[in-house]
């Protein structure tokens, strides 16, 4: 039975994440605004916004995911400093807040590992994503410089999901036509729900994972892989 703190476990992706892990038999700190629904013994719950308050105190750890997130769609001519700003905070000042909160736990953890969250638009030029895509290439360059400053002790990892169904990404699936254009989007014709990004986090996160570290993994429907 591993520990894993989510930061971000009320919602989608890392809500998923939440009820996997306790599933599959581990114990859970969740840490966002609002309270989740789960309900379990292995489940802890703190109510704190990561960017405003101080993180909680947390004995033990083995694992740290990451999943607040933006996605902040504007022209060029219409993105403040201040949506750089704090799309920055929320993507990777936030991550690296808990990182250092949480490192010295890990480093005591039973083969510990981080997981961080990036996008499929930092590796896919994509009109209006310029500040999203920007945070979210720093989180994939954190991702390899922690990767290595802290091996072989922690792993660091991080996925690049292309469009999941969560409340995040609601505005791009709003309707009947929208939800087919990005179905049709995607080579393989379908974008992602937050079980099969949660399936592999939970992956990254287990022993099977042990040669992984500083690795991006683009779950993208094929959209940065394929030119069809
Ligand atoms: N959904 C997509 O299409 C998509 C695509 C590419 C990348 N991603 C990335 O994947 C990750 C997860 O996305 P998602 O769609 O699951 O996001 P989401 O539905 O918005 O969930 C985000 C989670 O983070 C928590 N959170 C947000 N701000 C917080 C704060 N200041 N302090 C503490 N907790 C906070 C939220 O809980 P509270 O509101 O209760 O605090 C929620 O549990 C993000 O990093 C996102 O950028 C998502």
């Amino acid at each position: 039975m591993k520990t894993i703190i989510v930061i971000g476990g009320s919602k989608g992706i890392g809500n998923a994440i939440v009820s996997s892990l306790l599933s599959s038999n581990n114990k859970v700190v969740n840490i966002s605004r609002t309270s989740p629904e789960q309900s379990h013994e292995n489940f802890t719950h703190y109510n704190c916004d990561v960017l405003h308050d101080e993180l909680p105190d947390i004995g033990v750890a083995d694992g740290l995911v990451y999943c607040p997130g933006s996605i902040n769609l504007k022209p060029i001519s219409r993105l403040s400093i201040d949506d750089f700003k704090s799309d920055f905070e929320i993507n990777v000042l936030g991550a690296v807040k808990a990182v250092q909160k949480y490192l010295a736990i890990l480093k005591n953890g039973n083969k510990p590992s981080i997981l961080l969250f990036s996008t499929v638009a930092s590796k896919l030029g994509m009109p209006f994503h310029a500040s999203v895509a920007a945070s979210k290439s720093a989180v994939e360059g954190l991702t390899k410089s922690l990767g290595a400053e802290l091996a072989p002790t922690i792993r660091v990892n991080a996925i690049a999901p292309t469009v999941t169904n969560t409340d995040l990404a609601s505005k791009l699936l709003r309707n009947e036509r929208m939800i087919e254009n990005m179905n049709e989007r995607h080579p393989l014709k379908k974008y992602l729900e937050p079980q099969e990004v949660a399936d592999m986090a939970i992956f990254l996160l287990s022993d099977k994972a042990a040669s992984l570290s500083g690795q991006i993994f683009e779950m993208d429907c094929g959209i940065v892989s394929f030119k069809l």
